[in-house]
């Protein structure tokens, strides 16, 4: 078993850790015993995860004397609302759950998202604990401590930073996720390897067949990499507030408009690939970049099974309403090489070249 500490500067309090083994359900009973203590355990499905394996976990659960119900939602991004949460909320109190319990969030990112964010608010605040189900959720998602919901007008615009108690990272989960889930997860772990982490990005180039096979050990290796990134970058900046967390946007700025344009039938990680090699392209033409290592970048992109050009170009007025944007200037993240990025401030006036 891997087990990484999470620590975050100014708030030793909130320490805990990722534990990363195959059929890490185990040591679950004995960690909420010993760490948290709660009366009762709601655990938080989507309707998809629910059936292949939420039901499943409260059996283990209840076997080992935890008291645990499940409470779920329809899956899909359409439900990360607020009527989610106060639905939620409701079936919590209907089930006699009060503030000495605790939540289990069993899923993907938007079951992540969900969860820490009723886990936020429900009578003030609760524990919860992480166990992603999707290759983002690992890698990306569930690290960071961000939780939020959807509003009509845009993605994640109203939430909290909320960090677990523990995350629980079982590779096995993986098995049932579909191949191009696989593949979206996988675009945000060519994206830490272009921002800080050469190796990585070789390990990916050489092991991809493996990795699309599913193989454990190189998506063992893949997803302790990519943790130990994130962690490092939001144990320093957790809030966005320097420079660190805003590296972790590298392909995002014009990622987001061109998953927005599509109407989110474009998946998060396709996106971000497209926006990747786009940013590349500008990054070569403003000599911050070798036109080798954009080709590189773009190579490995493809040959992952991920789109690497639009139809529909961003326009400057998209790019704006980024929340990326501060006063008359935005950040763009460019790559210098591959394992190392740039922040650069454009000027809104010249946003036209960024189509
Ligand atoms: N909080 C953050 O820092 C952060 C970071 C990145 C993304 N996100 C959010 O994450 C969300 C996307 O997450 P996602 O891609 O995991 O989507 P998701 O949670 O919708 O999961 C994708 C699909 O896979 C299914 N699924 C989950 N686990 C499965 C398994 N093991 N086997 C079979 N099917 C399984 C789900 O039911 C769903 O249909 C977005 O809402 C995004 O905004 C949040
Ligand atoms: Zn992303």
């Amino acid at each position: 078993m891997t087990k990484i500490k999470v620590k975050i500067s100014n708030r030793p309090q909130d320490k805990y850790t990722i534990f990363i083994k195959e059929n890490c359900r185990d040591s679950l009973p004995d960690f909420l015993k010993k760490n948290l203590s709660a009366n009762k355990y709601a655990i938080l499905t989507d309707s998809k995860t629910k059936k292949i394996y939420g039901d499943a976990l409260v059996k283990f659960l209840k076997k080992n004397k935890i008291s645990a119900e499940l409470i779920s939602f329809e899956q899909g991004e359409k439900s990360k609302r607020l009527t989610t949460i106060e639905k939620l909320a409701e079936e919590m109190i209907e089930k006699n759950f009060d503030r000495n319990c605790a939540l289990i969030v069993l899923g993907g990112g938007v079951t992540g998202d969900i969860g820490g964010f009723l886990a936020s608010v429900f009578m003030r605040g609760i524990s919860y604990i992480q166990i992603p189900t999707t290759l983002l959720a690992m890698v990306d998602s569930c690290i960071g401590g961000k939780t939020g919901v959807d509003l009509q007008c845009g993605k994640n615009l109203i939430g909290t930073i909320n960090q677990p108690k523990a995350i629980f990272i079982d590779i096995n989960y993986l098995k049932t996720l579909p191949q191009n889930q696989i593949i979206n997860g996988l675009s945000e772990i060519i994206k830490y390897g272009v921002i800080k982490d050469k190796k990585l990005f070789k390990y990916i180039e050489k092991n991809l067949e493996k990795i699309l096979d599913k193989d454990i050990s190189a998506l063992q290796y893949i997803i302790e990499k990519s943790i130990k990134i994130k962690v490092k970058i939001i144990e320093k900046d957790e809030r966005e507030l320097n420079n660190e967390r805003i590296l972790l946007n590298y392909g995002h700025t014009l990622g987001h408009v061109l998953e927005k344009m599509s109407n989110y039938t474009l998946l998060h990680g396709f996106a971000i690939s497209i926006g990747m090699v786009m940013i590349n392209r500008i990054a070569v033409e403003k000599k911050f970049m070798k036109e080798k290592d954009a080709e590189r970048i773009k190579t490995l992109l493809k040959k992952a099974g991920l789109p690497i050009t639009s139809m529909k170009k961003p326009e400057a007025k998209d790019i704006l309403s980024d929340k990326k944007r501060s006063g008359n200037f935005i950040n763009f993240v460019f790559a210098k090489k591959i394992g190392k990025a740039i922040i650069h401030q454009e000027k809104i006036t010249d946003l036209q070249k960024y189509r």
